[in-house]
């Protein structure tokens, strides 16, 4: 493969790659991501032996294996332990205590269940994980089951794996030492999760465009630092496949920078970051 010149990537190239992503991912792009996108596909066209980016996009077009490999490369899966460390204190505070009043006083009493969608590299799942044993210790009778996915393999594949290193465990541990100590093993160089939280996790692949990835609904549905990647039509998607995987009563979470009020969609703005089904609109 030639490496000179010829390898920026054309305006040509630019649109259609950015087509591409637009229908395998929804993620919405423009010409400010060239440098970028020629930094995450030359590995890809290095290893498929692509001579041209031409050459390359005509391979993901072709759809097979490649298609995996290149969603891997355009998708940004960073996330945190604890990440907005206000969402953690509503759930451990207000959430879960809420919910176990409600099953205490029901004769059915059945597990919470979560999503965690765009779950990236698992710290989110791994996180919620933590708290639910927490206030487990304290209430015996709470039983939770957490469902990570992502459209990403490559991400998932790190979530299964459950080992951190580096930045994402250093905050983790300043910024929530007991909870570090308790469920990170390993270290200094490499920790792994503890046992008893891969036990309630699990992660699977899902496209948010799609319909929601289990037939049972969730209780807790966190979708946090992803719909700021998608334009408002692809939003609205997303949101509305989100809303027909929720239980009534279930609770929306979204990120810091990404407020839904200006939409038109099933939800309403509950507290920072949270939402619930509007029973009116819905
Ligand atoms: C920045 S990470 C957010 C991780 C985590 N939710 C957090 O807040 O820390 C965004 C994730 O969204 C995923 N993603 C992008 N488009 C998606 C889609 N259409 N369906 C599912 N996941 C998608 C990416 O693969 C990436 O892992």
């Amino acid at each position: 493969m030639n490496m000179g010149a010829s390898m920026e990537l054309g305006d040509e190239d630019l649109d259609a790659v950015i087509k591409l992503v637009r229908s395998h991912t929804g993620i919405a792009m423009n010409g400010t991501k060239r440098v970028l996108l020629q930094g995450r596909l030359l590995p890809r066209m290095r290893a498929v032996g692509s001579a041209s980016y031409r050459d390359y996009i005509e391979t993901v077009r072709r759809g097979g294996a490649e298609v995996t490999r290149f969603v891997d490369a355009v998708t940004t899966n960073d996330s945190a332990f604890f990440r907005t460390p206000a969402v953690w204190w509503y759930l451990s505070d207000e959430f879960l205590p809420t919910w176990q009043a409600r099953m205490t006083a029901r004769m059915n009493a059945r597990p919470l269940r979560i999503w965690s969608a765009a779950a990236a590299t698992g710290e989110e799942a791994y996180s919620l994980a933590m708290i639910c044993l927490e206030f487990q210790r304290r209430h015996p009778s709470f039983r939770f089951a957490i469902e990570g996915t992502d459209i990403s393999s490559q991400a998932l594949e790190a979530a299964r794996a459950g080992v951190y290193r580096g930045r994402t465990v250093e905050r983790f541990e300043a910024t929530r030492p007991e909870l570090f100590q308790r469920y990170l093993e390993g270290g200094p160089e490499r920790y792994t999760v503890a046992p008893a939280l891969r036990d309630h996790v699990g992660f699977a692949p899902h496209n948010l465009l799609e319909a929601p990835p289990s037939v049972a609904r969730y209780d807790l549905v966190m979708l946090r630092n992803v719909l700021i990647y998608f334009d408002e039509p692809h939003q609205q998607r997303v949101l509305a496949q989100v809303r027909k995987a929720m239980c009534p009563g279930a609770k929306l979470i979204l990120g810091e920078q990404e407020s839904i009020t200006r939409l038109n969609t099933a939800f309403a703005f509950e507290q920072a970051h949270v939402y619930h089904i509007d029973e009116e609109a819905a």
